[in-house]
């Protein structure tokens, strides 16, 4: 595996690789590689001959009180982990490669309305953040897909948007949440989780999926149901920060006749916010 620091070099590598034809697949992180990240890795792999994965813990997209001092940062054990999967380029720039006339000077992509809710609402500025750093990451890469995962729901539908509003050549593709046998979504946040909390903090999943199948089996008091999941999360210990059911596309409240529902979460454990979601797809329009 390549690795490069500058945007310059890194773009005269995959200029070569365009000019012989080879289709160039883009997983962007920020680091501290879990199965969840090698798997979109992979993904990548079954559609490109080019895999490039960015490593750069974006200070933009992080709030005042939140962790990005603490963000953990293991770049030598994340260049193994992705030459030992085959990774063909690594790009880990360093803060003044992004924004070399500073963050505050820095020209922004703000995708709108529906930045402002969920995760939005909580993280003030988190979106704007993650399109800004994602749009220079694919102008620099210039991928012909870009490989998101589905934990993060509202980030996918987000870069989805701006994506489809910028008119950037590129196909956004959702790699599936990875789970640990309790259903633990996999995150590099999971580390900030005590060892006390570990045995309950998968009730984020387990309330987010025991509404999805609530809605399956007819309930349409989506209102009621956030509530008591969020009564759940309570007596299991945590502090929940949403629980919505929405429109899978628009992020939008859902309507009791949606189709595409997705059931978004968030949770305060006493170091860490976890996110989870669990989608479904409803045979038919129910009255
Ligand atoms: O999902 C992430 O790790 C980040 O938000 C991303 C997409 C790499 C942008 O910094």
């Amino acid at each position: 595996m390549q690795v490069f620091h500058h945007i310059q070099t890194l773009r005269d590598a995959l200029a070569k690789e365009r000019r012989a034809g080879k289709r160039i697949g883009f997983v962007p992180t920020m680091g501290n590689l879990h199965e969840a990240h090698l798997a979109l890795v992979e993904r990548a792999q079954q559609s490109c001959e080019v895999t490039v994965a960015s490593i750069f813990v974006n200070p933009l997209q992080f709030g005042l009180n939140e962790d990005w001092d603490k963000y953990p940062r293991t770049l030598a054990e994340d260049t193994r982990k992705l030459e030992g999967i085959g990774c063909d380029y690594l790009f880990c720039p360093d803060e003044t490669e992004i924004y070399p006339n500073g963050m505050a000077e820095q020209t922004r992509v703000v995708v709108p309305t529906m930045t402002d809710v969920l995760c939005g609402a909580s993280r003030p500025g988190h979106f704007e953040g993650v399109t800004t750093v994602v749009t220079k990451l694919f102008n620099i890469v210039q991928p012909d897909e870009a490989v998101f995962g589905v934990k993060d729901f509202q980030q996918l539908a987000v870069i989805r948007r701006m994506v489809e509003d910028l008119c950037i050549p590129v196909q956004i593709i959702a790699g599936d949440i990875v789970r640990e046998a309790d259903g633990l979504a996999l995150s590099s946040r999971n580390g900030y989780i005590g060892d006390d909390e570990r045995p309950s903090v998968s009730q984020l999943y387990q309330s987010l999926l025991w509404i999805s199948q609530q809605i399956e089996q007819g309930r349409r008091d989506f209102i009621a149901l956030e509530d008591e999941a969020r009564e759940q999360i309570r007596q299991a210990g945590f502090k929940p920060d949403y629980i919505t059911i929405s429109n899978s596309r628009t992020l939008e409240p859902a309507a009791h006749d949606d189709r595409e529902i997705t059931v978004l979460g968030a949770m305060y454990t006493r170091a860490a916010r976890l996110i989870d979601n669990v989608s479904l797809v409803l045979d038919r329009p129910q009255g």
